[in-house]
């Protein structure tokens, strides 16, 4: 008998240097923050600038959403103890469904308790089946992968944004009648955007649906902060609208923004729609709440564009690869994984927080640091987190 080793057998996948980097205490992820998360923050006592966090309008520590949350907080209690299907729905959650399909000038909409669910949710349940393909962009966000995989559908990868290769794809499979595309608005490990109007062009032509994640462009992408959509004017032409509320919204749950019918589909066959508790009826009355407040305060969206200019140009000014990005989402390549991490925590040394994207975040060798910009931040932040790069960039020889 050859007897295994169990998890020990298991769990040899190649990433043993992350382990042995903890043991010298060398991790560099999971930092454990002491202070809201601002321009600043605070890890193990020092006070850091913040260049890693979805936080993108800075709503997370806003006071209206505060109240809002610890008035529901004392209504409701602290869960639903429930799926939404039975007894995980509250008022708040009709209301918060309502103003999603608002907001995206849908018919209806679903939310989920995480992002992660509402992709899984919409896309395993919307192409279920072998008779089903899913085209999907190479770069595509695990909750997108992770969806694939559980729909049990084909799936057809195009190589990043290239048209040309999903044209290719709709031609060659055009007796698959059961077609969805999958792109991201902004891609979150890029912050380059979709070439949305000509896969739009493109799923007309073939009669494809899309379902575009708009996860890191709602709030500030669009003249009324509807994505990548509402800036290619596809609004129309889109079938499920993806959001997070743990972005722009700076809070957790998730969102499928589609008509009445497929709303309805989703409800009655996404496993992470029906197999998962709701979310929390006080994180509903934030996320209505911030809805408002994203609405009212638009300041926040101009700071978020200046920030983020002033932030990526300076990066490219010193010469860092800044991975063609448009959009807070600024990466800067550096490829080694060691050296990314080491870049990483030498910045954390002095005084600044960049989370490192390693595989399987990004693709192997392609590591780099992740910057994501807020408008939290004020120059004099991003000017001495910009010092701080340029100094340790020359000493690794990334610039
Ligand atoms: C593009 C994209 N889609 C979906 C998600 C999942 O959202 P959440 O973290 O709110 O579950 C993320 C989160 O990182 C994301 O970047």
């Amino acid at each position: 008998m050859i007897k295994s080793k169990g998890i020990s057998d298991m769990i040899n996948d190649g990433t043993g240097y992350i382990l042995e980097g903890k043991e010298r205490g060398d991790y560099v992820f999971e930092p454990p923050f002491e202070a809201p998360q601002k321009g600043t923050s605070v890890i193990k006592g020092n006070e850091v600038v913040m260049l890693t966090s979805n936080n993108y309008l800075d709503l997370s520590t806003h006071p209206e959403i505060i109240e809002a949350e610890k008035k529901a907080l004392e209504k409701y209690g602290t869960g639903t103890c429930g799926a939404r299907l039975h007894n995980g729905t509250t008022i708040l959650h009709t209301q918060l469904e309502e103003r999603c399909a608002e907001f995206f000038q849908t018919e209806a909409a679903v939310i989920t308790s995480a992002g992660y669910l509402a992709n899984l949710a919409a896309i395993s349940a919307v192409a279920a089946g072998d008779e089903a393909m899913i085209i999907t962009d190479q770069l595509n966000h695990m909750s997108i992968v992770d969806g694939n995989a559980l729909s049990g559908a084909k799936i057809r990868i195009f190589s990043h944004n290239d048209v040309n290769k999903l044209r290719y794809i709709l031609e060659r499979n055009q007796d698959c009648l059961k077609k969805l595309i999958v792109v991201e608005g902004v891609y979150s490990m890029e912050g380059d955007l979709a070439p949305l109007d000509k896969v739009a062009e493109l799923a007309e032509e073939f009669g494809v649906s899309i379902l575009v994640d708009e996860a890191h462009s709602m709030g500030f992408i669009g003249k009324n902060g509807r994505g990548a959509a509402e800036l290619f004017g596809v609004e129309d032409k889109i079938h499920m609208r993806m959001t997070t509320f743990s972005k722009s919204l700076a809070n957790v749950g998730g969102c499928i923004a589609t008509d009445k019918k497929t709303a309805l589909y989703i409800k009655h066959h996404a496993h992470p729609y029906i197999f998962n508790a709701s979310m929390p009826p006080a994180i509903v009355a934030g996320v209505l709440k911030a809805f408002d407040v994203m609405e009212k305060e638009q300041y926040r969206v101009e700071k978020l564009w200046e920030n983020t200019i002033r932030f990526r140009s300076g990066l490219i000014e010193m010469g860092f690869d800044t991975m063609g990005s448009t959009s807070p989402i600024v990466p800067i390549y550096i490829g080694d994984d060691q050296k990314n991490m080491s870049v990483t925590k030498e910045l954390l040394h002095e005084g600044v927080y960049i989370a490192t994207a390693i595989f399987p975040a990004v693709p192997q060798n392609e590591s780099r640091l992740r910057a994501t910009i807020t408008a939290s931040l004020n120059e004099q932040q991003i000017d001495y987190a910009l010092g701080k790069i340029e100094k340790i960039g020359k000493k690794y020889n990334i610039i």
